[in-house]
């Protein structure tokens, strides 16, 4: 069935000039891309988006983080596509992320509070309508 997911290059993607492979891995794959911004996010924003994390010790450095530079937003659309990106992101931690993944390829530690893994997507279908409101609203 037709899904649709919330995409996010993080900061430190975008920093890297990462966000076109990114894109061109989402396409070649294809997906479509049904709605795409370039913005900075607002604190408030970050704060509804990761809502399920506060309180954990990495909330804030994850919010700082992910208010440093600008990030891409996209609304990505295709039959399975939650279960497929997150497929195509790979593992949270980009050290020991399978190599062919997005964090596994282009991806390590840093050696910061915050894991910083270069892509967000959608983990559930609640979770993508939830987020895509958040970020196109
Ligand atoms: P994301 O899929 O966007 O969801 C929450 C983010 O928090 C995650 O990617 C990582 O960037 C970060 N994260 C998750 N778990 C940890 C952790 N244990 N330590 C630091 N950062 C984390």
């Amino acid at each position: 069935t037709t899904e649709r997911t919330l995409v996010l290059v993080k900061p430190d993607g975008v920093a890297r000039g990462l966000t076109g492979q990114v894109l061109a891995r989402i396409e070649a794959k294809g997906y479509r891309l049904a709605d795409l911004r370039l913005l900075h996010a607002e604190r408030a924003v970050l704060e509804e988006h990761y809502a399920e994390h506060r309180g954990k010790p990495f909330f804030e450095p994850l919010v700082e983080f992910m208010l440093s530079g600008p990030v891409v937003a996209a609304v990505v659309e295709g039959d399975r596509v939650i279960e497929g990106f997150r497929s195509l992101a790979g593992t949270t931690e980009p050290t020991t992320a399978a190599p062919g993944t997005i964090r596994g390829d282009l991806g390590r530690d840093w050696g910061q509070k915050v894991q910083q893994n270069i892509v967000h997507g959608s983990d559930s279908p609640e979770s993508a309508e939830r987020e895509i409101g958040i970020w196109f609203s």
